[in-house]
């Protein structure tokens, strides 16, 4: 948020499995085409915000096996944990708030009573979050019963159910919704309430995002039945929820589709490019001699090239290359996409344009901080690369270092 100067343009709060990321893609198509579009246009004047159900531990893991751009927000635990930036700082307050009336003892031991409601493993269990399995065809009943013998003893929770299989119980303050409100108030406190805001889910524990006033909403196509109902029975809350017919981050894309702003823009050079060059290596497009011209006439030739592993290259064997990788990967798995992508204007017309590229063949990821000095030259609404230089992030380096790349 401090990274901004101004309001955010854009705030997108998205639920992770089933919403950002398809667990039915293997090759993660539509989440890559999301972080392109991110990174192009939005990182610099806008906020990612994930909402996850996960705890830590397992958002930790599932950062390790998707391509998940790093978000400047990270609400936990269905909306009791809330952590800032990439270091993950967590909001000590917000924790604070939840101990009002809330005492999970007595939680676990109502809920021992139920023996349909079979406890979620360790990792799940959080401090303002007691979570078990449930099977859909009791789910109505226990939930009654459950919620009758809470309210009985004056607790304020809340309870959950979600994908037909999960049911967490929280302080009756918490939650997705509960959590972005705070959120909320915290921006206008400061005076940086975003322009606009878009909420994204698929399952029961999202409901309560689309709740909060003024924000745009959108439901996947592979949107939950728990879902749909609830927002069958409550549409007028809320007239700006869009039930996408992409699934999963292709529906937020569609849905922030509309929000488009600039085509030339340094961020979409870089994004545009590295799009290019994956395709290129796996030879997806056709190589032909206006491409590499093109690609001759973008790199400036008296620029240079510093490799990760600390090699200089002037910039014109950048495009021999760059025509020599055609097609070294092909039918393998090799994904590229840039996270981070932050832009400053050094000089009327010069560009920084600092990232960090991924890279991943099969199993093997490896991690670069790279930077690019742009030229524009505005009438022709073309950049120039001038300079490029990357250093392999601590513990991502590539194994085999003898091909030579961008
Ligand atoms: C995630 C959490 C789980 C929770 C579910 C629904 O899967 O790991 O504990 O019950 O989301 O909110
Ligand atoms: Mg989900």
């Amino acid at each position: 948020m401090d990274r901004l100067n101004g309001p955010p343009h854009l705030m997108i709060v998205s639920d992770l499995d089933f919403t950002m990321v398809d667990h039915e893609d293997p090759e993660n198509l539509s989440l890559l085409r999301f972080n392109s579009l991110w990174e192009a246009y939005y990182r610099q004047v806008s906020l990612l915000v994930y909402s996850t159900g996960r705890s830590p531990t397992i958002y930790k893991q599932l950062r390790k096996v998707k391509p998940l751009l790093t978000p400047d927000i990270t609400i936990m635990s269905v909306g009791t944990e809330i952590a800032y930036g990439e270091s993950m700082v967590s909001d000590s307050d917000w924790e604070h708030c939840l101990n009002l009336n809330w005492n999970r003892d007595i939680v676990f031991q109502e809920t021992a009573k139920f023996s349909l409601l079979i406890p979620q493993p360790d990792t799940e269990q959080r401090p303002h979050k007691v979570s078990f399995f449930l099977e859909k065809p009791n789910s109505s009943e226990v939930i009654k019963a459950l919620s009758e013998r809470l309210e009985k003893l004056k607790l304020d929770v809340k309870i959950i159910y979600s994908n037909g299989t999960a049911l967490d119980v929280l302080p009756k303050g918490a939650g997705k919704g509960q959590a972005l409100a705070y959120l909320l108030r915290k921006f206008k406190a400061k005076g940086r309430i975003p322009l606009n805001s878009l909420v994204c889910g698929d399952s029961g524990n999202d409901a309560e995002l689309f709740t909060i006033p003024e924000v745009y909403g959108v439901m996947v196509s592979n949107a939950q039945e728990e879902l749909l109902q609830w927002h069958a029975e409550n549409a007028k809350i809320n007239p700006n929820i869009f039930h996408s017919s992409e699934r999963c981050a292709s529906g937020i894309i569609q849905a922030i589709g509309k929000c488009r702003v600039n085509f030339f823009s340094p961020g979409y050079e870089v994004v545009k490019f590295y799009l290019f060059y994956e395709r290129w290596r796996r030879a997806e497009v056709e190589k032909s001699d206006q491409i590499l011209q093109n690609l001759k006439s973008s790199f400036y030739p008296l620029g240079t090239f510093v490799h990760p592993c600390g090699t200089e290259q002037p910039m014109n064997k950048c495009t021999d290359t760059i025509e020599r990788l055609y097609g070294d990967k092909r039918g393998k798995q090799y994904q590229i996409w840039l996270d981070r992508v932050l832009t400053s204007q050094v000089g009327s017309d010069v560009w920084l344009v600092k990232f960090d590229k991924w890279e991943s063949t099969g199993e093997e990821r490896y991690c670069c901080l790279t930077t690019v000095l742009l030229t524009t030259k505005q009438a022709e609404e073309s950049f120039t690369w001038m300079h490029i230089h990357q250093t392999w992030l601590d513990g991502l380096e590539a194994k085999d270092q003898s091909v030579w790349f961008l």
